[in-house]
């Protein structure tokens, strides 16, 4: 696999201002800026807060991960996301592009996630990761089953009808009271909950990988409304997890079957989640299938998974130049669905 000399990341695509230096797939520094303290107060993300924050973060963010170096290309999150948030990281790479001059290419956020486990942390090992595998990509704005057949080829299997994973966890947490993001609260709150204690429902859809989670949403808050004090914090945090876990698993599991592939990497923030991390490794192991997931810092949003993707892009010859734009909505690169 090849990668680029030295490549300067940028992501500002939603509630994160981040950047990474990385030599080859080494990171060198993955600086991330959480804009989540801000965004808490209103209980989600406000769109033109989130780029007013960016445009405050990322030249104090650059300058920490540059630690004085001058790279030899840089890589962006150009799509999707939030369209004022992405244009600061846009903009701002364009600008050191032309500064500097070096090469510059746009990358899509979610090809970031996916190829996350081959970025190498110091003191770690590559990751192994065989191509062709199956990706979940479990994040809070995607949910997605994704063949991967090659780096820059990749077959959507399935995705969420509706809410994603991590929306359905934050809604989750937003209704016991736990504020956002809600996917960790709801991990901890739960972590002595028992999971069997309130049923809820895992939705069916037509296409057997497809997911939903507006169902489990309403069943949820019929029971805080129906349990009001009374309910058990633990209890009910562990059942959510749970019936997310499951319905995730389960859909692995049916795509893992039809299609015989034999590794299965599990990426997005989602993927920091300690129940599903476990559960599908011991799925895994048990039908001989190899499990890859990022350490817990490359699952959420960071710099350093779009810096492995752009250096792999930039290492087969790919530009983009100072006319490239940014798309709140893309599929992803040589998608077949
Ligand atoms: O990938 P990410 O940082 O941003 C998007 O691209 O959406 O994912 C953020 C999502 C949030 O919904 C958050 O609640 C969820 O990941 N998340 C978790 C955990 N840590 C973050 N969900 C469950 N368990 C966790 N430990
Ligand atoms: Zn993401």
């Amino acid at each position: 696999m090849e990668f680029f000399g030295s490549v300067l990341a940028i992501e500002t695509s939603c509630d994160e201002t981040s950047a990474a230096l990385l030599n080859g797939s080494h990171v060198r520094t993955n600086v991330v800026a959480s804009q989540i303290a801000m965004h808490k107060k209103w209980g989600g993300i406000v769109p033109e807060a989130a780029a007013r924050a960016h445009v405050e973060a990322i030249l104090p963010v650059i300058e920490e991960a540059l630690e004085g170096c001058v790279p030899d290309a840089l890589a962006v999150t150009n799509r999707p996301g939030l369209i004022g948030a992405l244009s600061v990281g846009v903009t701002t790479a364009k600008a050191l592009s032309l500064a500097w001059d070096v090469p510059l290419i746009g990358v899509h956020h979610l090809e970031g996630h996916l190829l996350s486990p081959l970025a190498r942390l110091t003191g770690q090992e590559p990751a192994s990761l065989e191509f062709p595998h199956l990706a979940l990509i479990a994040s809070g704005g995607h949910t997605e089953l994704v063949h991967v057949q090659e780096i820059g080829h990749y077959r959507l299997l399935g995705q969420t009808i509706d809410d994603a994973a991590g929306e359905a966890f934050d809604k989750g947490a937003r209704l016991l009271g736990f504020g956002y993001p809600g996917g960790r609260a709801i991990q901890e709150h739960g972590a002595e909950g028992d999971p069997h204690r309130y049923k809820l429902p895992i939705a069916s859809t037509k296409s057997p990988y497809d997911l939903s989670f507006s169902g489990l949403k309403t069943a949820f808050l019929r029971l805080v409304e129906k349990e009001g004090t009374t309910i058990n914090m633990a209890d009910a945090a562990a059942s959510l997890q749970h019936a997310i876990v499951s319905a995730l698993v389960d859909r692995c599991r049916r795509a893992l079957e039809s299609t015989g592939l034999t590794t299965l990497a599990l990426v997005g923030g989602v993927a920091a989640n300690q129940s599903l991390r476990t559960t599908l490794e011991r799925e895994c192991h048990r039908n001989g299938v190899q499990f890859v997931t990022p350490p817990f810092e490359l699952c959420t949003d960071n710099a350093a998974m779009i810096g492995v993707a752009g250096s792999l892009r930039l290492a087969r010859g790919e530009r983009d130049d100072l006319s490239m734009e940014c798309w709140a909505n893309r599929a992803l690169p040589g998608q077949i669905d």
